[in-house]
């Protein structure tokens, strides 16, 4: 028998009324387990939207989304497959509750009846994986953007779940606390083999993914890794995309007729083209 990946959708159509155009159009996706897939598109092109049809905030209009084998049409399973795969939302302050860390994250277990004995041993796991140890005693509206998201992810880790998915968790922070909470979840897919729903709209941090999905009307039209993804600047550009920082550099150098390789992702990667080009430009 062929296992089945982690998250499997099929043919998946959303409608928010019957009248309007659909915001999801026949989606086939298949995610294996513990892959980091970042999710970019322009504003409107349906990532969120997919998102909460991926943990059964929403069910299908038509098609099916399987978590874990779970069917999300299936009410039974709907408040397994919200705890099997968390979800962490763009506003951090949204999403805390609690007067202080600690319980902020035993909100989310109470919630669902984990046992009162089970219960710290899990917050404790869940505020070292998040960083957060230190700061359990703090009140959560004390804190950075960047430690109010990870306490968020904290809730969310403490209910042991198989996948998080995240819809534009940076996009409120200052580059520090987008670089914290990107460390963060790359930390617990490498480590902890979760698997990773990564939406965003900063490109470098798509750069870091192991896959990298671009949508556009309500379908994924781009698939792919990101070396390939990014190197097709002008197709990106007419979705209304940018693209990393250095990509867009090197595809600068590359219309002045510099042979430099398109696929550069990363400063590290232009500085190894620049070496590789010129040998005597850089000091040893
Ligand atoms: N609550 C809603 N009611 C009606 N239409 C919505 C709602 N939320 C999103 N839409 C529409 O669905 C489409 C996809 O939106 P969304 O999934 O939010 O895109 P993204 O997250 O990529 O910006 C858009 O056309 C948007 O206007
Ligand atoms: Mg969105």
């Amino acid at each position: 028998m062929s296992e089945l990946p982690h998250i499997r959708v099929q043919d998946l159509s959303y409608r928010y009324d019957p009248e309007a155009t659909p915001a999801l159009l026949n989606v086939n996706l298949d995610i294996p387990r513990g892959q980091f897939v970042a999710v970019l598109g322009h504003n409107g092109s349906g990532k969120s939207t997919l998102a909460k049809l991926l943990n059964g905030l929403f069910q299908p209009t038509s098609g099916s989304v399987l978590v874990s084998g779970m069917d999300t049409n299936d009410d039974d399973k709907i408040w397994d497959i919200r705890r099997t795969a968390g979800m962490v939302f763009q506003n951090p302050d949204n999403q805390l509750v609690a007067t202080q860390v600690y319980d902020d994250v035993a909100f989310g277990l109470e919630n669902i009846g984990v046992p009162t004995e089970e219960m710290p041993s899990r917050i404790e796991e869940a505020l070292k994986l998040t960083g957060m140890s230190e700061l359990k005693d703090r009140a959560p509206h004390l804190l950075s953007g960047g430690q109010k998201q990870r306490v968020a992810i904290a809730g969310i880790l403490a209910m042991q779940p198989e996948a998080l998915i995240l819809d534009e968790a940076t996009a409120m922070l200052d580059p520090q606390g987008r670089k914290e909470v990107l460390q963060t979840v790359l930390r617990l897919n490498r480590e902890h083999g979760i698997t990773v729903v990564w939406i965003t709209h900063f490109m470098e941090e798509a750069a870091a993914a192991e896959r990298v999905l671009v949508m556009d009307h309500g379908a994924v039209v781009m698939d792919g890794a990101p070396k390939e993804i990014f190197s097709q600047v002008d197709k990106l550009r007419s979705l209304k995309l940018d693209v990393p920082p250095m990509t867009g550099l090197a595809h600068l150098m590359i219309k002045k007729g510099i042979k430099i390789d398109p696929h550069v992702l990363t400063v590290d990667d232009l500085v190894r083209e620049v070496k590789r080009l010129c040998p005597s430009c850089l000091k040893d």
